[in-house]
């Protein structure tokens, strides 16, 4: 059998670029190079590149091909590596997909949306499915705090709409901390969400297909040692625990993997997708809650992300999850 090529794209525009460095790292070196010719490629907003060792080679966008010693090469399949603009919020899909090209991710629609936590946000909440109170802002609009407050309560939630990796996301407890919160946000979107805060306990659920079929990986919990699960959490070893599998029973697990299954067919997707909820405790009037937080369609995958450590959990490598994406990437077609 022919080795196939494979584009692995790494980079991207955003402020998760190192984020995507680190996992773009894990994934080049676990791609099984006896069954794929792998060509890394860094895609940032000036230049699309392959290091050949000594120099960096220019990638013709034309056609999405790269010359080496004279030799066109084209591929056969894209791993799109890229946490952010422009890989998870469906540009380069709509790129692949007018060059003819398959890729491991979602498609470019179900990309966009996810990407854009109000639109996924009020699809998943039209569904029936539990999801925070949200108030949309657009930099042009006028903003009124006692509004805003009177809507979503306090403590709650500024983020900007289009972002990952907890980047300009704050808590705001008090009405003062509400202009700084959404200046932080803006500076990173013109679209930005206040959503009232939901108590609980993080749990997160990883899927990809296989044989056509979604696979779910086991549940993990997140324990933050700060306030909520933001960058330093994310990225600083210690700030954070997650534990797999979630320390939940057997229904709520049941449960969660309902949903995120039903999640993962409704919204179409493909690939790895991890979906986000906070699981609210219980009271007198309410059983336990799996609210929807967000679906990332290109979740982390440093050693030190989730969806590796849910693989490790139950014995799987990262080269077999590597390749049985890009297989099934490539028998989609
Ligand atoms: N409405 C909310 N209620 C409680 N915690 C939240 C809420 N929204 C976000 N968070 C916290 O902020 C973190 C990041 O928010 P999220 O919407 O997932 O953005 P990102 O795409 O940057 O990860 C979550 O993991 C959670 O800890
Ligand atoms: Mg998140």
């Amino acid at each position: 059998m022919t080795k196939k090529n494979i584009a692995l794209l790494t980079g991207g525009y955003s402020k998760e670029y190192d984020v995507s460095v680190s996992s773009g790292k894990v994934v080049a070196a676990n791609i099984d190079s006896e069954l794929f010719n792998v060509y890394q490629i860094n895609i940032s907003i000036d230049r699309w590149t392959y290091h050949d060792g000594s120099k960096l080679i220019d990638i013709d966008k034309n056609d999405f091909s790269l010359t080496l010693k004279n030799e066109k090469i084209k591929f056969d399949a894209a791993f799109i590596g890229i946490h952010g603009t422009p890989g998870e919020d469906g540009k380069l899909q709509g790129y692949l997909d007018i060059m003819g090209i398959p890729y491991n991710t979602c498609g470019r629609t179900t990309s966009a949306v996810t990407f854009n936590k109000y639109f996924s946000n009020e699809l998943i909440g039209s569904w029936g499915y539990h999801v925070a109170k949200t108030l949309y802002i657009h930099r042009r609009d006028k903003i009124d705090h006692k509004l805003i407050l009177d809507y979503t309560g306090l403590p709650c939630f500024v983020k900007p709409n289009c972002n990952g990796s907890s980047v300009g996301i704050s808590k705001v407890h008090n009405l003062e901390e509400l202009q700084p919160a959404l200046d932080m946000a803006f500076a990173e979107d013109d679209e930005v969400l206040v959503q009232e805060y939901i108590a609980g306990i993080e749990v997160t659920c990883g899927i990809y297909e296989k044989d056509q079929t979604p696979v779910v990986l086991p549940l993990t919990e997140i324990v933050s040692a700060n306030e909520f699960f933001d960058y330093q959490a994310k990225y600083t070893q210690g700030y954070s625990d997650e534990i797999t599998p979630a320390r939940i029973n057997n229904k709520l697990t049941v449960q969660c993997k309902e949903i995120s299954l039903e999640l993962y067919r409704r919204l179409n997707c493909r690939g790895i997708v991890r979906f986000d909820y906070i699981l609210t405790p219980e009271t007198p009037r309410k059983e336990r809650e799996f609210y929807f937080l967000e679906a990332n369609t290109i979740p982390g995958l440093s050693e030190a992300s989730i969806v590796p450590k849910q693989a490790a959990s139950i014995g799987l490598s990262l080269k077999q999850l590597f390749t049985d994406v890009i297989n099934e990437t490539i028998s989609y077609y």
